[in-house]
């Protein structure tokens, strides 16, 4: 095969989820590939050798031993146990208060359901509404703030095209471009967004110039999303008209079963059915695999179906398998080691993919708000390598010994691989790699961090994604989720709610209502 036959068929070979999605008549008959998500810390375990030198000392003092970690594997089972029997908790005990474990099941549940009832399932509702809107519009605006954003955010930014909003027409196929907004307080990016739209949407009637949203807040309270929503609402009706059936025309709204947006909403004219609803049970930053994340995810034209097998096979992992085979559990024991016994509290995800910052993102408030609390909790950082190496690397190799790295990388790139080449004078020195690739390049880069983190005994681990595709990254999510929780309860730290957002919420409601002075 020639070099330019490879490239072109790179992604053929390299991404079934893709050509899954792209052949819906072979979906039926096509099994998904192993696709299985690995974990490995070897990096942060101590040698363990007889002689004595610095660097062993130094090892000691910062890595784990096998012993160490053996001697919680008990602990990991109860807590693996208590976390299973939380999913069928009906009488919640005041201590366990929160709980929102619904999301561990959820994922097999709209498989099942969606077999069973087809397009009046959640699932079925989901993709239908979603496929209504996408052949309707050229351009949606997802509002939504936390757990309603970051999710659909870390799948757009993973899984759609680099310069998706971008590509001309016939390279989207349909998917329509998408902007996320209301997960801020700023006057200016609202506005340009919606210069943006004004300028390129003056054809009511026309496929691509029409634009719609998605409105999502599972409290439906939220300042951020609601007032953004008041002044996209307003926009629309300004473009189509105003009228009910023009709001549930080019909106959908995916909200908890009662707050402020169901009651708007239904005062718009919607039907319970039109309104996609997120489960009680299921907290904000653990939502991405309702219509939080499912919504989004299939306007943007991704497998929903495969991103549910991914997380629903991770469930069975950690429900399943023994500590060796578990990523789950290991990554919550020698994190929460790392954390509690080791004081590594600022915990880096090292993502090695641009395409995988927003998923650290997610991963930093799915931390932060589930196991910072009660003057305790790990502190998240994300790092993208090799840009961040670049600045945090020097701080990580020789600075406070308060971190571990864990690395996210992806084993094979979508798109063959660009090699370095010849060149004809070699100016820049480059002929002698000129057989290497930008992944081989990539790969030296993170071994040779990797290998300069353990000889300075900075601890590591390593998640790594065979590939990325909706498959992957619907484990990845599961297994970062169920593992924050197990950590939460190693810790004894509830993972679910966050009490403390609540206090800037009161505070600027206050402010906002305080009458001015004088009057
Ligand atoms: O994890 C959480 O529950 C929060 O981060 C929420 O997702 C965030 O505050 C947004 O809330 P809502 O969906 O109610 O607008």
């Amino acid at each position: 095969m020639t070099y330019s036959m490879a490239k072109a068929l790179w992604p053929v070979l390299n991404s079934p989820s893709v050509a899954v999605t792209d052949l819906p008549h072979l979906k039926q008959f096509m099994q998904l590939p192993d696709e299985s998500i690995e974990f490995s810390y070897q990096g942060l375990i101590a040698p363990g050798s007889e002689s004595w030198s610095p660097l062993t000392e130094l090892q000691t003092l910062n890595f784990l031993t096998s012993e160490r970690l053996d001697s919680l594997k008990q602990s990991l089972v109860a807590v693996r146990m208590q976390v299973a029997s939380e999913r069928e908790m009906v009488n919640v005990p005041p201590k366990f208060k929160p709980l929102d474990a619904g999301f561990i099941d959820l994922p097999q549940r709209l498989l099942d359901q969606h077999r069973r009832k087809g397009e009046v399932s959640e699932l079925g509702r989901i993709m239908a509404q979603a496929q209504k809107l996408r052949d309707s519009v050229d351009r949606v605006v997802i509002l939504g703030i936390g757990g309603s954003y970051l999710g659909a955010r870390a799948l757009f930014d993973a899984l759609c095209h680099s310069y998706h909003n971008e590509l001309p027409p016939r390279m989207r196929m349909g998917r329509p471009r998408i902007y996320f907004e209301g997960n801020n307080v700023d006057n200016d990016t609202l506005q340009d967004l919606l210069d943006l739209l004004e300028n390129n949407c003056v054809d009511p009637e026309i496929r691509d110039e029409r634009w719609g949203a998605v409105v999502i807040s599972k409290s439906g309270g939220t300042l951020e999303t609601a007032a953004a929503y008041r002044i996209i609402r307003a926009e629309l009706s300004r473009y189509y008209g105003s009228g009910p059936d023009k709001l549930r025309a080019n909106i959908i709204p995916v909200t908890g079963l009662t707050g402020k947006l169901r009651d708007l909403c239904k005062a718009d004219g919607y039907k319970d059915e039109e309104i996609l609803n997120i489960p009680d049970n299921v907290g904000g930053r653990y939502s991405v695999f309702t219509g939080v994340g499912l919504v989004p995810a299939a306007l943007m034209g991704l497998d929903v179906r495969a991103l549910l097998l991914g997380a629903a096979a991770m469930t069975r992992r950690f429900l399943e398998e023994p500590f060796e085979r578990n990523p789950v559990l290991q990554y919550a024991a020698v994190n929460y080691l790392m954390a509690e016994e080791f004081d590594k509290q600022t915990r880096v995800m090292a993502v090695w993919s641009k395409r995988l910052e927003s998923l650290g993102m997610w991963y930093d408030q799915l931390l932060s708000e589930s196991l910072g609390k009660q003057g305790r909790g790990p502190t998240p950082m994300t790092v993208v390598q090799s840009r961040d190496l670049h600045s945090r690397g020097q701080q990580h190799q020789d600075g406070t010994r308060d971190k571990i790295i864990n690395n996210l990388s992806v084993k094979t790139t979508k798109h063959a691989p660009f090699h370095i080449g010849m060149a004809d004078r070699n100016e820049d020195d480059l002929n002698a790699l000129s057989r290497k690739t930008l992944a081989d390049v990539q790969a030296a880069a993170m071994k040779g961090t990797n290998q300069a983190y353990y000889d300075a005994a900075r601890p590591t681990t390593d998640i790594v994604l065979p590939v990325l595709s909706e498959h992957t990254m619907g484990q990845l999510m599961q297994m970062l989720m169920l593992a924050t929780v197990v950590e939460g309860r190693l810790m004894n730290v509830n993972p679910y709610g966050q009490p403390g957002v609540e206090a800037y919420k009161k505070n600027m409601n206050r402010i906002l209502r305080e009458k001015p002075a004088g009057t």
